[in-house]
């Protein structure tokens, strides 16, 4: 039996103004995973359980552009399989899906991983990324590169994306990893609420097309923000980490990507004592962050659950 596991991720600074070349904070979350199990089958064909999505069926009766049949398609292709072996392949997930922790990036690393592994065909992380972010942009049309770039390394990264030229292919980004001063906390809160990405990206699109000149100084401010937090979490200094994510915020707001519920927990974090908090990712619903000192990291959670929060995760970074 082969295994492989991916853990989610969480942006931490820069969403939205990463679509327009500036750069991002994204951090693993280990916490949550996905789990792929692969053995060679005594029946033919490939059987995927995935009882998460409530997935049991043969590849072959699986539409084409399915998420878990698309993985297992091309990467058959990019490494000339043929004909297909019989297996027996298992995910499993503890990341929600649609929530912006990644899910969709961590099932086709951990599967691509389990999968070249199990049939020795040799894949850098570098090809997993890439392939990875080949897989993304089926289904989510423009993204970034940030969650596969995330998710692959398993390290927090500084991400620039790269910008569109027809010649250029890859894992779509300027990548860095960067040291931490020192442990931090995070208190991640899911509005339980699921909003695709895909429409806010859009939204924020039609903004910066009524008005240029305006959105990409707001972009600008995104990105002298995203510059000064990777400072402040390479020298330890949490209180003005926590201010950043306050301004991160209103500059969220002010691209419409934030809601009425997410805006209750960021207030709620911070009354609790919070040091600073955000939306994450695409917004609109799914999760926010808060940075919080270890000594208030349960009550902040509380008062999150109190708020409304559908689930809270307390992560530390190092
Ligand atoms: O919702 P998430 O965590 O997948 O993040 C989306 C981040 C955006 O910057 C809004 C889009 C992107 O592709 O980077």
């Amino acid at each position: 039996m082969t295994q492989s596991s991916a853990p989610g991720k969480i942006i931490l600074f820069g969403e939205h103004a990463v679509v327009y070349g500036r750069p991002a904070l994204a951090i693993p979350v280990t916490q949550v995973h996905t789990d792929v199990d692969i053995s060679d089958s005594s029946r033919a064909g490939i059987w995927i359980d995935a009882p998460n999505v409530n997935l049991h069926a043969e590849l072959n009766t699986l539409p084409s552009d399915h998420p878990i049949a698309s993985v297992i398609n091309n990467l058959f292709f990019l490494a000339r399989i043929s004909p297909f072996p019989n297996l027996e392949i298992k995910i499993s997930s503890t990341i929600p899906v649609a929530s912006g922790l990644g899910s969709g990036a961590a099932v086709t690393v951990a599967l691509t991983r389990a999968l070249s592994s199990h049939l020795n065909f040799s894949m850098t992380d570098e090809a997993v990324n890439a392939f990875t972010y080949e897989i993304e942009k089926l289904h989510h049309g423009t993204p970034s590169g940030i969650d596969n770039t995330v998710v692959t390394y398993a390290k927090p990264v500084y991400f620039i994306k790269r910008l569109p030229s027809p010649d250029r292919r890859g894992a779509g980004g300027k990548v860095e990893t960067f040291k931490v001063g020192g442990p931090f906390i995070i208190v991640i809160g899911d509005t339980g609420i699921s909003a695709p990405t895909k429409e806010s990206v859009s939204d924020v699109r039609k903004l910066w097309e009524a008005d240029q000149a305006k959105w990409e100084n707001v972009f600008d401010k995104v990105g002298e923000i995203v510059n000064q937090s990777r400072q402040a979490i390479e020298s330890g200094n949490w209180e003005m980490l926590g201010e950043l994510m306050d301004k991160n915020h209103s500059l969220l707001q002010e691209m419409t990507v934030s809601s009425r519920e997410l805006d209750q927990l960021v207030k709620a974090a911070r009354n609790a004592g919070a040091l600073g908090a955000k939306l994450s990712g695409g917004g609109r619903g799914g999760n926010m962050i808060a940075l919080v000192k270890p000594e208030t990291a349960e009550s902040v959670s509380l008062s999150l659950k109190e708020a409304g929060a559908k689930n809270t995760i307390i992560t530390r970074v190092s």
